[in-house]
């Protein structure tokens, strides 16, 4: 897994997060840290960034003095009772008189278990230091943020992305188009995981990485088709813009439900449509959205949105 093999093994190797990294390394040169919250979106180098500080604390063995657990894996109170007490509990050998536990999807944790979570940190903040992850730190009852350092992740921007994954890309020997690295960026945003994720999925099909490779790997249609359809219908061309519908599920691969997500973004997107019709169009949207969760047919659902958009055209042409 590439997620794996290009995961930065020291602090000095993460991308970005710069403020983030330089309070991680003084910790780690002042050889202590407090309990520390990290908090933000996948994909931007929350787990990385502990399994880095672990590393520059306790050097290449940093694994004997780590326990890495997801909170949400067996979420009970009876995991952060046993597990965190019995691994909190024994002192370790090192020069470094605490270990460390990094508790991933912290947030997904009930409130018991976090009250839980408050006593063994008071109990064992001697011997050991928790690393909480989460996606929210609201979800975190106060008394344990009040204990925490905090930590706020954010996505990375598009041009370190990038080069992370031509600097992949490179080392892989895979040819990466700027088109396929664009169409990367459209679907992942600043996750970073997935982004690696589709780099990979993409590249095992050994042909150079284009959009249509990465949309086809991703079940997503080119957003450049789907203004295309919805552009035909509100021209009133029904039968091209079904055509080209047909072909997206097709070529793609994209679940009809999906289609209408994609639908609802590129509306939005498309600047000569004016803004009162894009409403009375979501409207639609949301509509024919619902029709198809409750077990609609998907072929009828989404010619009978075609049909819409080709209303809203005429009504349109018709007002100037
Ligand atoms: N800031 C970063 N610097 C370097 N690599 C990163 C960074 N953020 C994410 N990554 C890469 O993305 C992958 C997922 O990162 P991870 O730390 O697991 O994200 P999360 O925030 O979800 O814990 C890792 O393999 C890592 O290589
Ligand atoms: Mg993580």
């Amino acid at each position: 897994m590439w997620v794996e093999k290009y995961r930065p093994r020291s602090l000095k190797s993460m991308v970005n997060q710069k403020d983030i990294v330089e309070r991680l390394k003084s910790f780690a040169e002042a050889r202590n840290i407090p309990h520390c919250i990290f908090a933000g979106p996948p994909g931007t180098g929350k787990t990385t960034a502990a399994l880095c500080l672990a590393h520059d604390l306790y050097g290449e063995a940093y694994r004997e003095h780590l326990m890495e657990l997801n909170a949400s894996d067996e979420r009970g109170i009876n995991v952060v009772r046993q597990t965190v007490k019995t691994f909190a509990r024994v002192r370790t050998l090192g020069e470094i008189p605490f270990k460390i536990l990094i508790l991933d999807e912290a947030d997904n944790m009930t409130s018991d278990a976090q009250q839980a979570l408050r006593r063994t940190m008071e109990r064992f903040t001697g011997t050991c230091r928790l690393i909480l992850i989460a996606n929210y730190s609201g979800k975190i009852i106060e008394p344990i943020q009040s204990r925490c350092a905090p930590f706020r992740f954010t996505y990375l921007p598009r041009e370190d992305q990038d080069a992370y994954l031509r600097h992949i890309s490179e080392s892989e020997k895979v040819q990466l188009e700027a088109e396929g690295l664009n169409a990367i960026y459209e679907v992942c945003g600043g996750d970073l995981r997935r982004a690696i994720n589709t780099l990979q999925a993409a590249a095992s099909l050994g042909k150079p990485i284009s959009n249509e490779i990465v949309y086809s790997v991703i079940g997503r249609a080119n957003p450049l088709d789907v203004r295309e359809m919805i552009q035909l219908a509100m021209n009133g061309n029904f039968i091209g813009a079904r055509d080209k519908l047909r072909e997206m599920i097709v070529k793609y691969g994209v679940a009809g439900s999906d289609i209408i997500r994609q639908i609802h973004r590129e509306l939005f997107r498309m600047r000569d449509i004016p803004e009162l019709w894009k409403v009375k169009l979501a409207d639609a949207v949301g509509e024919i959205d619902y029709r198809l969760i409750s077990g609609a047919d998907e072929e009828v659902q989404l010619s009978a949105l075609l049909a819409r958009f080709i209303e809203a055209g005429i009504t349109m042409r018709r007002s100037g």
